[in-house]
């Protein structure tokens, strides 16, 4: 049986800022297996970490990140925000210092695309050639709420893998997914029952629920065969897969 990827959301972003490198290497202490982060671009075509389109709710500056340059917002501190200031000096990093950081290990990157706001032309494309770059190709799961870029980014790289994500109510999604190339389903967690999970399996397709914070939560969908879970807490989860024997 597969083992069940623990994917730390945004980093171990319960106990660390949010998508900072102090979060991802963090997650990996705790137990992740897999890495959850999300990208968006700057004025000058460079990929950055960051969860919102706009810098102030994470980072002490003002703006939209398209509007800026890398230069720009490296000067930015996005780490004095949180908790008791301990994580004041950590930069908004670009995707590929996490590429490098996971070069040699066996953890498996979800890149989000966050480009469902602001389209960000060519993208993809960067994606790709980072990814390549530090021959992850086999280590990726590429999600977005975009599918219209994710069934580009497959048409660009037939040999890296996607995932869609949805909030709810989508029939069959197996189905849906595999329209545009997807092999698994980034669905709200309530979005999730057994017989889908099971359903899904038969077809090729596989569930990453995100994001599952409560143990109980995380117990019924893993006993309902999800291939991988998204979680602010990977050490809860790492123990509970420990317990289970997962
Ligand atoms: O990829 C799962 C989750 O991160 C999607 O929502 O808003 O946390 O990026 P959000
Ligand atoms: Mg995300």
């Amino acid at each position: 049986m597969a083992k069940i990827l623990n994917f730390a959301h945004r980093g171990a972003s319960a106990v660390c800022p949010e998508n900072t490198m102090a979060a991802f290497r963090r997650s990996l202490a705790l137990g992740a297996t897999g890495i959850e982060t999300d990208v968006q671009m700057t004025r000058d075509g460079q990929l950055v970490l960051i969860h919102d389109e706009e810098l102030s709710r994470t980072t002490n500056g003002k703006g939209y990140v398209k509007d800026k340059t890398l230069e720009e917002l490296r000067t930015l501190d996005a780490g004095a925000w949180f908790g008791d200031g301990s994580f004041k000096g950590e930069k908004i990093p670009r995707l590929e210092e996490l590429l490098e950081l996971l070069q040699d290990r066996d953890t498996i990157l979800n890149i989000e695309l966050k480009n469902g706001v602001f389209l960000y032309p060519g993208m993809e494309e960067k994606v790709i050639a980072a990814v390549r770059n530090y021959g992850l190709s086999s280590r990726v799961v590429i999600s977005s709420f975009n599918h219209y870029s994710l069934a580009r980014f497959k048409e660009l790289a037939p040999d890296m893998e996607t995932g869609i994500l949805y909030m709810e109510g989508l029939y069959r999604p197996w189905e849906y997914a595999a329209s545009v190339g997807a092999r698994a389903l980034h669905a709200y967690h309530w979005a999730v029952l057994p017989e889908w999970v099971r359903d899904a399996a038969q077809n090729g397709v596989v569930y990453h629920p995100f994001t599952v914070n409560d143990p109980k939560r995380m117990e019924f969908l893993i006993d309902a065969g999800v291939a991988g879970i998204i979680t602010d807490v990977p050490d809860v989860l790492a123990r509970l897969l420990e317990r289970k024997g997962q």
